[in-house]
């Protein structure tokens, strides 16, 4: 039999895919499972973001692409950073790619030689590591602890840098935690970071738009300008507009690294599909009132969550700034027996029990590094909310 490359050792299979398959088994099966695992707005596509997409193909924008993206999308992503943070990006400081995880990924590969550190505040959205490994990279883990709101304290991120250090990823709004950054919090980052100029920072912004604090999105590029140099900004349009499968995302940075990650992304891809570009650049210029209505949305829903977990015994949930996720404790519930009988030993175990006693799917903590906790998306209606939440009662209220 023909072989298999030895990288292939290196990319690993993600922790949840056992849940979501047993998920994906109970709904088969008819179970009226409470989907609480979804990374994505429940909420349609602008219809004129739709419509742009519509009419450039009318037009005949069909042929490949610029591999770095078309110069009606860089536009629009310079004008979207020139009015949000006021910062200046040349056409040849931005990249675009097949949504923001590629343009990570692209950053990785252009960027990690065989055991360079890439330091990943913990909790962490797990394609992080995953990626870091499948390109020979080393993660290495920063705690961001619940009594500091998950927050990246100065100090310990100071104490977590290595002479190998290559990358330190950034991700306020934070999933799974939901926590974001004021500007002062990412000032202070800033300063330590310009002790280490040996080290790159990728900015993961894909919330930006999604916080609740009634702050202004801030990101480190504009807060710290001393960075530019080494600051990738990642963001998107998958979560802002309710875009994911449209495969958009973005990277604004220093030129010599957006070109390096325009080669390496075009080893891969010859470019992004046009009618997406142009559906994306119709969302970065339209009307922002549909984010403001997904925002009020998504905080009403926040709330509700928050606080019919906090009226359960035994969970503490921290009420998060952003993104669309809560991130529950639930040191409480540990060392117990459930009521059909499972042993509840860690927070994997409490998942699956959750999911086969009360067909409740979340994710588990120690997917994202930290436990023992649980994440539990809001971007569903706040219906199967108020149920996913009654049957978490339920289920807790039977540990033994
Ligand atoms: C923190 C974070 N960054 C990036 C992405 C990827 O976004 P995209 O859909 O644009 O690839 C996700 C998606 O879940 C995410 O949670």
């Amino acid at each position: 039999m023909p072989g298999f490359a030895k990288r292939l050792e290196r990319a690993r299979v993600a922790p949840t895919i056992a849940l979501t398959v047993r998920a994906r088994e109970l709904r088969a099966s008819g179970a009226d499972v409470v989907t609480l695992t979804i990374g994505e707005p429940d909420f349609a596509t602008p219809p004129h973001a739709i419509a742009a997409a519509h009419a450039a193909a009318l037009a005949g924008d069909t042929k490949y692409p610029p591999q770095d993206g078309t110069r009606a999308l860089k536009q629009a992503v310079q004008r979207k950073y020139a009015r949000e943070h006021g910062l200046d990006y040349g056409l040849d400081q931005i990249v675009v790619g097949n949504g923001g995880k590629q343009v990570i990924y692209d950053a990785l590969l252009a960027t990690v030689e065989e055991g360079d550190e890439v330091l990943i505040p913990t909790p962490f959205w797990s394609a992080y590591a995953l990626m870091t490994h499948a390109v020979g990279g080393t993660p290495t883990f920063v705690s961001c602890p619940q009594n500091n709101g998950f927050r990246l304290r100065p100090e310990d991120l100071d104490a977590a840098i290595t002479p190998r250090t290559r990358w330190l990823f950034l991700n306020f709004p934070n999933n799974p935690s939901g926590a974001a950054c004021s500007p002062a919090d990412l000032a202070a980052l800033g300063e330590v970071m310009l002790k280490h100029p040996h080290v790159w920072i990728l900015s993961d912004d894909m919330y930006e738009h999604l916080r609740y604090d009634d702050q202004e999105p801030s990101t480190l590029a504009a807060v710290e300008p001393r960075l530019a140099d080494r600051v990738l900004t990642v963001s998107g349009v998958s979560k802002t507009y309710a875009m994911t499968g449209w495969r958009i995302g973005f990277g604004v940075g220093p030129k010599n690294l957006l070109r390096a990650m325009a080669n390496t992304q075009g080893q891969v891809t010859a470019g992004v599909s046009t009618v997406g570009q142009a559906a994306a650049a119709a969302a970065l210029d339209g009307p922002q009132d549909v984010v403001a209505a997904s925002r009020a949305s998504y905080r009403r829903r926040r709330d509700i969550v928050v606080d019919r977990l906090n009226d359960i015994p035994g969970l503490s949930c921290h009420r998060p700034e952003g993104a669309f996720y809560v991130f529950p404790n639930v040191a409480g519930c540990l060392d117990k027996i459930s009521a059909g009988g499972r042993k509840i030993s860690t927070d994997e175990d409490f998942a699956v029990a959750l999911l086969e006693e009360e067909h409740v799917a979340t994710v588990f903590g120690a997917a994202f590094g930290m436990s023992p906790y649980l994440r539990i998306s809001y971007a569903t209606d706040e219906a199967a909310l108020e149920e996913g939440c009654r049957r978490i009662a339920r289920f807790v209220a039977g540990l033994r």
